[in-house]
C-alpha cells in the first residue's frame, strides 16, 4: 500500500523576520532588495553519506571527548536527546546531528571570544552523533554558561546549545539553537524575539526530563528536532526547514 500523507503548506507568516532592529546585526544583513531564487547545484544535491564507522566511540560526550576520556570537563553534567522526526511524527535515521556550545563559565574554545570566563583545559565544546532506526539521538555535556555579547547596553545569550542536522546532501543542512527550561534570559533575548509566535520559541526550549536522568549523577533535557510542517522546529538557515 502507498503511504500518503497531508499536504502541509509552509507557514511563511510564522518565520522570524531578518530584520529586527533590537538584534544589531540583522539590520546590515537583512535583504533590502526582493529575494532571487537560486537554482541548486549538483554539489548541492549530493554529497557523502555518514557512517557509524565514522564516528568515534566518545563524540557524542563533550565531557570526555576533548581529552579522549583522560580528565572530564568543568560543570553540571546533563544528557540531552530527542529525535529527529518529519513533518508526519515520522523518524528520520540515520542521519548526523552536530552541536556546538559554549562552557560552562559561557566561554566557547574560539579565537575570537575573549570573555573574562576562562578555558576549560578538558572542554572543546563540540560533539556528533547519528540518529538510530528510530531518528533517537543522545548527548552527554555539561550545562553551558550564558555569556553576555555586544549588541545594546546589556545582553546576555540563555543557556544554549547550537544544533545542526545534516540530512542527506550538503545544501540540507539545518541549523538551530536548543534553550533551556526555565531560563529567564530567554525572554530578554533579542536574538530569540525575532522569532514571535510563543509556540515557536517554545519549540527551541528543551523541557527538563526527570525521567531520563540519572540518580546522582545527571539532569537530562528533551528536544525533539521537527524538520517541517505544522510543529516545526526554527531554523536559522532555512527558517522553511528542510
Ligand atoms: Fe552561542
Amino acid at each position: 500500500m502507498t503511504e500518503t500523507a497531508a499536504l502541509m503548506p509552509r507557514q511563511r507568516d510564522k518565520h522570524p523576520v531578518p530584520y529586527w532592529p533590537d538584534y544589531k546585526t540583522s539590520v546590515s544583513r537583512s535583504p533590502s532588495l526582493p529575494l532571487l531564487s537560486m537554482e541548486s547545484t549538483p554539489s548541492e544535491e549530493t554529497g557523502p553519506r555518514f557512517g557509524h564507522s565514522l564516528l568515534g566511540p566518545l563524540d557524542n560526550n563533550l565531557i570526555l571527548n576533548y581529552t579522549q576520556g583522560k580528565a572530564p570537563a568543568v560543570g553540571e553534567r546533563i544528557r540531552v536527546h530527542g529525535r529527529v522526526l518529519d513533518e508526519t511524527g515520522r523518524p528520520v535515521a540515520n542521519t548526523l546531528v552536530e552541536i556546538w556550545q559554549a562552557n560552562a563559565g559561557g566561554r566557547y574554545r574560539h579565537v575570537k571570544d575573549t570573555y573574562f570566563a576562562p578555558l576549560d583545559p578538558n572542554f572543546g565544546g563540540c560533539g556528533r552523533t547519528l540518529t538510530d532506526e528510530n531518528g533517537y539521538y543522545e548527548f552527554m555535556t555539561i550545562r553551558p554558561g550564558a555569556y553576555p555579547w555586544p549588541n545594546r547596553a546589556n545582553d546576555w545569550r540563555p543557556m544554549h546549545i547550537h544544533f545542526s542536522v545534516f540530512g542527506h546532501a550538503f545544501g540540507q543542512r539545518l541549523i538551530s539553537q536548543m534553550y533551556f527550561e526555565g531560563d529567564p534570559l530567554i525572554d530578554r533575548c533579542p536574538i530569540a524575539a525575532t522569532i514571535r509566535d510563543r509556540g515557536q520559541l517554545e519549540r527551541l526550549v528543551a523541557p527538563l526530563d526527570m525521567q531520563s536522568s540519572r540518580p546522582l549523577d545527571y539532569l537530562a533535557y528533551k528536544f525533539d528536532i521537527v524538520l517541517r510542517g505544522r510543529r516545526q522546529t526554527m531554523f536559522e538557515n532555512k527558517p522553511e526547514g528542510m
